[in-house]
């Protein structure tokens, strides 16, 4: 086995997006402006209702995936195919936007704190204008393992000890794991060789093969077929892996295709109500 080591740290960045959200960004920066398949990870979060209030309006996308996932408060997502439904701690949404989505998610709360992460995942050139897929899983549909005591391990998507995550038929293949250490425990986890992988952590100090990495911080892994974490104080962290395309990629706001042509085209078909 070769284990995965810490090739880079990204301290996440404030800012705010949607009606003026909160959240820190750390892919989709100046700083990592994409880490194949990934184009964008946002860790929104606030006890302060003036900084989610206003949630994310109606907005488009074309060409990829957004993954939301719920850490506390609720959320309520609507979209242009119909699809409705409430976001709960623990639970998760994979929207496969495809050829072309406009949805909205608003926050359900006027008090406490609100929080989660925001992902972005890429589709391939064949599959950027498929029919628009949607999946929603409540939090007791996420599978949770205990590899050893004090370590939890919740299963979003890829396979923890046997146990599979309830996303399925994504084309990166993705692994996506909440992992919550307490003190003084470990976790290892393989992943597959060829894939992209991740980890940010949102809670307490984690250690992955032999670097510290601090809250708010994405540590991007090298290569390998493994990934050993372990905590001193106790942590929590997210573990996303997906295979990369190493296709080219063009970037306009809530489009993201491979040229600027399609760009054009997306701009023009929105504005002329070709989304569904
Ligand atoms: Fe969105």
């Amino acid at each position: 086995m070769v284990d995965r080591t810490v090739k880079q740290v990204i301290v996440a960045h404030p800012t705010s997006d949607g009606a003026g959200v909160r959240l820190k960004r750390s892919i989709g920066t100046e700083m990592l402006s994409a880490l194949d398949p990934f184009l964008l990870l946002d860790n929104f979060g606030s006890e302060n209702p003036d900084d989610y209030i206003a949630g994310f309006p109606n907005h488009p996308h074309r060409g990829f995936e957004t993954v939301t996932y719920m850490i506390r408060g609720l959320m309520r997502h609507r979209d242009s195919s119909g699809a409705e439904g409430l976001l709960r701690p623990g639970g998760v949404q994979w929207m496969t936007a495809g050829r072309g989505i406009i949805h909205s998610e608003m926050p359900e709360q006027t008090e406490g704190e609100m929080s989660g992460f925001q992902l972005w995942v890429n589709l391939p050139a064949a599959e950027k204008m498929c029919v628009p897929r949607y999946q929603e899983f409540e939090p007791d549909a996420v599978p949770l393992v205990q590899p050893a005591d004090g370590v939890e391990v919740r299963v979003i998507a890829g396979e923890v000890d046997g146990v599979r995550g309830p996303v399925n038929g994504i084309a990166v293949e993705p692994t996506y794991l909440d992992v919550t250490l307490a003190p003084g425990t470990k976790f290892s986890s393989d992943l597959p060789l060829e894939h992209t992988a991740f980890a940010y952590v949102f809670q307490g100090q984690a250690t992955i093969k032999n670097d510290k990495v601090e809250p708010d911080q994405l540590a991007v892994l090298s290569d390998g077929d493994q990934v050993r974490m372990s905590s001193t104080d106790g942590c929590r962290l997210i573990l996303v892996a997906g295979k990369p395309f190493g296709e080219p990629i063009a970037r306009y706001g809530p489009f993201v295709m491979n040229t600027t042509d399609e760009i054009r085209q997306a701009i023009e078909d929105y504005q002329q109500d070709n989304f569904i």
